[in-house]
């Protein structure tokens, strides 16, 4: 999801720290980095929370419920809450579902394979993430998918530096999921993100090396790569958010927004030391 920043007016300008916007990209201070931690660490320490919830037996809704309480007893706002007609806190998708799914009286069971996707504004920064839970014992085709979705996002981040360009990021991604005989989404993809929830530039999960935007210091943006177990194609449901693999294949996802300094990323939304793949701890191993 994203929309150009032609589109948007005025909005999220006037701040502050809102930056600079240069053709496709927003340029922001380092000053804004401090907020981007505080949102950042609170959407992860949410997803951290819900890793001891997801058991055998309890609704998505119930989960919905918790990061909601969670969000609200810390001051933030749950960006999803009425955007574009959506009424919820989190976004769950289920095995085939590759995202957006929508909390609601369906109960996890073993087996299932879990993407929670939470994004909380705190003084109006936005802070975006997303891991994969189960509940045992799953399959371990399953196991596998989740593990190389979060290696490719992690290859992904580890591209980001000035110097790099966002095809960079694609490439790697791709490439290390593709090797293993998944494959990438197109359909979706990372968005520019501050005090805006989603923004001008797309990122791509897939792309050619040395092509695309060129990354500068104080880019924020999230990466969010969706990898299918079978093909890559997608499915809305008629709910109109709900997105499945056409061929009813499992799909795993991840999520980090980060910032673009001088040197590197910085992952603002880092899970506590043994909880970055929920799913794993779920395992104990
Ligand atoms: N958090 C999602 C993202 O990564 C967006 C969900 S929009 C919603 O961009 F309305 F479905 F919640
Ligand atoms: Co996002
Ligand atoms: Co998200």
């Amino acid at each position: 999801m994203s929309t150009d920043l032609a589109e948007l007016g005025t909005t999220g300008s006037g701040h502050p720290l809102a930056g600079v916007v240069r053709g496709p990209v927003r340029l922001h201070p380092p000053e804004a980095f401090a907020f981007m931690r505080v949102a950042g660490r609170l959407a992860a320490q949410c997803l951290d929370m819900l890793a001891s919830e997801v058991r055998e037996g309890i609704a998505t809704s119930r989960l919905d419920d918790l990061a909601r309480e969670f969000a609200l007893d810390h001051g933030a706002i749950p960006a999803c809450i009425n955007y574009r007609g959506f009424r919820h806190t989190i976004c769950t998708s289920l095995n085939h579902v590759v995202c957006h799914g929508i909390p609601g009286e369906r109960v996890l069971r073993a087996g299932d394979i879990l993407n929670i996707d939470v994004t909380l504004i705190v003084d109006g920064w936005h802070g975006d993430t997303s891991r994969m839970y189960a509940v045992p014992p799953v399959k371990k085709a399953a196991s596998r998918l989740m593990e190389v979705t979060w290696d490719a996002m992690m290859r992904g981040i580890a591209e980001i530096r000035p110097g790099r360009r966002l095809g960079d990021v694609g490439h790697a991604i791709q490439t290390f999921a593709e090797s293993h005989r998944f494959s990438m989404v197109r359909d979706f993809c990372g968005h520019g993100i501050g005090r805006i929830f989603h923004e001008s530039p797309n990122i791509l999960h897939y792309g050619r090396a040395g092509e695309g935007i060129a990354l500068e210091p104080g880019m924020f943006f999230t990466v969010e790569p969706m990898v299918n177990l079978g093909k890559p194609g997608v499915l809305v449901l008629p709910d109109g958010w709900t997105a499945i693999t056409r061929d009813r294949s499992l799909s795993a996802q991840f999520e980090h927004t980060i910032g673009v300094t001088e040197d590197g990323a910085e992952i603002f939304t880092m899970a506590a030391p043994g909880l970055e793949q929920p799913w794993r701890a779920a395992l104990g191993d």
